[in-house]
């Protein structure tokens, strides 16, 4: 088998010129010939002026470089795209795919020995990953880390949970414009990744469950020494990968390693994105998150970790009382400890290595757990036959079981126009209801899960209802909220039936959500829907492959042809 520059040459029909060609052109930068017959290392460059998440990025390359020379490599940096949440329309989640699709065309077309891609802003790690399990090449992950922590008038602010909860404060009157002005200079006060129990935090911890980054490496804050010299390690760990041409992913995860990310995601308190984007890495591979499964973790694993928004701390103070290798240690025989990781330890060898932290109370004990069940439930129903998903770590426990009266949104632009109306007819115990906000519908799935409680009953203190949909809800958000309604119903999903005054069942305890509607008259109304039409926005280019090809929420929103078998 060829490696290094020799890999994967450009078609010219004549091999020893496409080397010869390629050579040529590469020593234009300068490069001698025993750099360029060393094993390569390929380094995904995301930084971008639109992702303050990736500040750091550059800094980490250079320590990759570093790692990869120590250690008789050749470093090859090579730029991507950058998704950065707040900064991509319509959602980050609606580009998802492109970027695990760059990012495997160009891992595929470059060559190269080893790959370390570096992401963290929320859709880009599950994005990178999707790409390195599809391309198997030798791979090490490296989170950009979480920013530390702000202050605001002797209180600790975290991005994005403290964002929307004082929002929510001006929305009601409690705090004035000059405040809210103060408040947003603070929430983010260095560059790197949300640092609540976010998506990206979320993310970093199931990809280094998954044995996919070095140990500690989800949580050391961005701008930390420690984060480049954890950079450092991995880029010597991606030329040792090189150099002996393996481990690939494929040859170390197995359905424990996707089981293990399972139980982190509930131990963790983690993002219902988290979810999603666990079953589309899955189903890049020969394993599958199955809900059924996923939702028995949730009665057996409890959250461990106090971290906003189910509970009180922020990544930094994960980090600081043992991280995740701490974490693992304590969830015990609910971690499978013989999963091998990307560098060749076991996780039995990592949790060997946690860090005990006298008075630490980041991290609980099992028999100190901050809630007995994990962090989310999967519910059925006849409102959502294939699933939907609350996490109900972050709910209020008086509404997990709760039958109101329905109040429907058709968009997220209506749920925006109306909302606020105070001529709503709304009331403390009604259901919200908002649908056409799933993978197709929106598009994008975005996070608008998190429908706003409307102006006047905030004002009358109302801080939290039932709010179902189909779409998404940040991972630094709270409420009892039910996602991930599935089949959507822009693909006809039985939440396109609700009417106004329907009354909606909520029984998390029993695991369901249900419309409480004879199935007789959910038939008429199905029967008088118009058809399917495809809409303006899908009718050229990416909008068009996404609206034609994107899988639900159940099978992770990826494009049907990029699972491991392809299109069925
Ligand atoms: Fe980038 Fe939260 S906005 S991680």
């Amino acid at each position: 088998m060829t490696d290094g520059l020799r890999k994967g040459l450009a078609s010219y029909g004549d091999a020893g010129f496409s080397l010869f060609l390629r050579k040529a052109f590469i020593k234009a930068m300068g490069y001698s010939d025993d750099a360029l017959n060393r094993p390569i290392v390929g380094i995904t460059n995301t930084y971008s002026d639109y992702n303050p998440c990736h500040g750091n990025v550059p800094q980490i390359i250079e320590a990759v470089k570093r790692g990869v020379m120590l250690t008789g490599a050749m470093p090859m940096v090579f730029p991507t795209i950058s998704i950065a949440e707040s900064f991509s329309h319509p959602t980050s989640m609606y580009l998802r795919n492109l970027m695990a699709m760059d990012t495997e065309e160009m891992i595929r077309a470059q060559p190269m020995d080893a790959i370390v891609v570096i992401g963290g802003c929320d859709k880009t790690l599950p994005a990178q990953i999707m790409a390195a399990l599809s391309a198997d090449l030798p791979t090490v992950v490296i989170p950009v880390g979480p920013m530390v922590v702000g202050h605001h008038k002797g209180e600790v602010l975290g991005a994005c949970t403290d964002c929307r909860r004082l929002w929510g404060k001006y929305r009601a009157g409690e705090i004035d414009d000059v405040e809210i002005e103060a408040v947003n200079g603070r929430l983010a006060p260095s560059v790197g990744t949300c640092m609540v129990m976010g998506t990206a935090s979320t993310m970093a911890c199931i990809t280094e469950a998954l044995g996919l980054s070095l140990p500690m490496s989800a949580t050391i804050p961005a701008p930390h020494a420690e984060r480049f010299r954890s950079a450092e390690a991995s880029g010597k760990v991606a030329a040792a990968l090189a150099k002996a041409k393996g481990p690939r992913p494929s040859e170390f995860l197995t359905a424990a390693s996707f089981r293990n990310a399972q139980v982190v995601l509930q131990a963790i308190g983690g993002s219902t994105n988290g979810l999603i984007h666990l079953t589309a890495m899955a189903n890049r591979t020969r394993h599958r998150v199955d809900l059924a499964a996923f939702d028995k973790l949730s009665r057996e694993v409890p959250v461990l970790i106090d971290l906003k928004p189910s509970g009180d701390h922020y990544m930094e103070h994960f980090h600081h009382a043992g991280g995740l290798p701490k974490l693992m240690a304590q969830l015990g025989d609910l971690i499978d400890l013989d999963c091998k990781t990307v560098t060749g330890q076991t996780l039995r060898d990592v949790v060997a290595d946690a860090e005990d932290v006298p008075g630490q109370d980041a991290i609980r004990t099992r028999s100190n757990p901050i809630k007995p069940e994990g962090a989310m439930a999967v519910l059925h129903g006849n409102l959502a036959p294939r699933g939907a998903v609350i996490k109900h770590s972050a709910a209020s426990p008086k509404l997990l079981q709760h039958t109101g009266r329905a109040v429907v949104f058709e968009s997220v632009e209506d749920m925006t126009e109306r909302v606020d109306d105070p001529a709503l007819d709304v009331n403390a115990d009604d259901v919200l209801v908002l649908r056409n906000a799933g993978p197709k519908g929106a598009p994008g799935m975005p996070e608008a899960g998190y429908l706003p409680i409307p102006k006047k009953l905030g004002r009358a203190g109302v801080k939290d209802m039932v709010r179902i949909s189909d779409a998404r809800m940040s991972g630094t958000a709270f409420g009892t909220i039910v996602l991930h309604i599935t089949p959507e119903s822009a693909v006809g999903g039985p939440l396109a039936l609700v009417k106004n005054g329907d009354m909606i069942k909520l029984d998390v305890a029993n695991r369901s959500i249900d419309l409480l509607v004879d199935a007789a008259e959910l038939e008429k109304r199905r029967a008088a829907r118009p058809p399917y039409v495809t809409p303006d926005w899908a009718k050229r280019g990416y909008a068009h492959l996404f609206n034609e090809t994107i899988l639900q929420a159940d099978e992770g929103c990826d494009f049907d042809f990029m699972r491991g078998q392809g299109k069925d």
